[in-house]
């Protein structure tokens, strides 16, 4: 195998807390090692296009604290193709880049793998995401910021909810993931969580926000996935509102507010971790793996583990939400 000399590094499809912390780990960590790195922008597509620029250490100064990514993302049908990927292995020999790291979702990672398997070149992947969906590692970079967001905007809905005496569902990003609906609920002390993983009906939302207005509770606030399954927040209103006109329904949908903001502690120390460990991971010989976090300890996953597999929700967590929510 070839040594390395020069990493670059890329981030893609959604943008998350903490990709800046990880594209400073991954470059400064480089530099340590003796090695040149580049920054690729706007993830694939500046692969293809060849916007890239080599990084010193100043030029990640200044980041950690900083939501978004200053390589800027996007999401590129053209790296999908044949010719696309083609065209972006000609950029890396023309840059004289010998190792990829890249950060970002599954989406991400497919393309890393989909590239691996048509040209022999290393590439470690880093979860980043606020989705928390990918299979292999308890967190991913960006997910508990935007738990973190999403807690307070539910204690401010809660503020109102309780003066008006009102039900709120509250729609949270996760693509078709639960986490951070049952997460955000449990957290924030919510009466129910309604995520794709778990079908719930309207007659038991029904009966268990009824059971919390019998109870002394003068409000409710239920979080809702976003996701084709679920049918979203405005779906389960106008159901609850329909077939139940006694409760004065609302809804806020968070949307984009979640993938903002400056990353909590836990999101820059794990993304700080991940990127140092995947510049170690290239200097081993490791590719086409993905650096994650299991039990507090970095685990390297295989990509075609990472992408396959669905990462189940912990039945756990649903039984406490339930039993804490009477
Ligand atoms: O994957 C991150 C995420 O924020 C999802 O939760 C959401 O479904 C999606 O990205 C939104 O993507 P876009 O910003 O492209 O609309």
């Amino acid at each position: 195998m070839a040594a390395i000399k020069t990493i670059g590094i890329l981030t893609s499809g959604g943008d998350a807390p903490g990709m800046n912390a990880a594209i400073r780990a991954v470059t400064r960590a480089s530099i340590f090692n003796g090695l040149r790195v580049k920054g690729i922008y706007r993830g694939y597509k500046g692969l293809i296009t060849d916007e890239i620029k080599e990084f010193k250490t100043q030029d990640v100064s200044n980041i950690i604290q900083q939501g978004g990514t200053i390589l800027k993302t996007a999401r590129c049908d053209e790296f999908r193709t044949p010719e696309g990927r083609r065209q972006a292995y000609e950029t890396l020999k023309k840059e004289e880049i010998d190792a990829l790291v890249v950060i970002g979702g599954d989406g991400t990672l497919t393309g890393a793998r989909q590239f691996t398997s048509e040209y022999d070149f290393p590439i470690v992947g880093l979860p980043g995401t606020i989705d928390n969906d990918i299979w292999g590692t308890n967190f991913t970079i960006g997910y508990d910021t935007a738990l973190n967001t999403i807690l307070d905007a539910v204690d401010k809905v809660r503020d109102t909810a309780s003066s008006h005496e009102r039900l709120f569902f509250i729609e949270v990003m996760g693509r078709d993931a639960g986490f951070l609906a049952l997460n955000g609920a449990i957290a924030s002390g919510a009466e129910a969580a309604i995520i794709p993983e778990i079908s719930t009906e309207v007659d038991q939302l029904a009966e268990l926000i009824e059971h919390g207005f019998r109870k002394s509770k003068n409000s409710s606030i239920v979080l809702v996935a976003e996701s084709e399954i679920t049918g979203g927040a405005m779906h389960y209103a106008e159901r609850v509102k329909n077939e139940y006109p006694g409760y004065d329904v609302r809804v806020v949908i968070l949307g984009h507010v979640q993938r903002g903001g400056s990353p909590t502690a836990y999101d820059r120390i794990l993304a700080s971790r991940l990127g140092e460990a995947a510049v170690e991971a290239l200097l081993d010989g490791q590719r086409n793996v993905m650096m994650g976090i299991n039990n507090n300890l970095i685990v390297a996953v295989p990509f075609t583990k990472a992408i396959k597999n669905d990462k189940p929700i912990d039945p756990e967590l649903l039984k406490v939400l339930r039993t804490l929510s009477i």
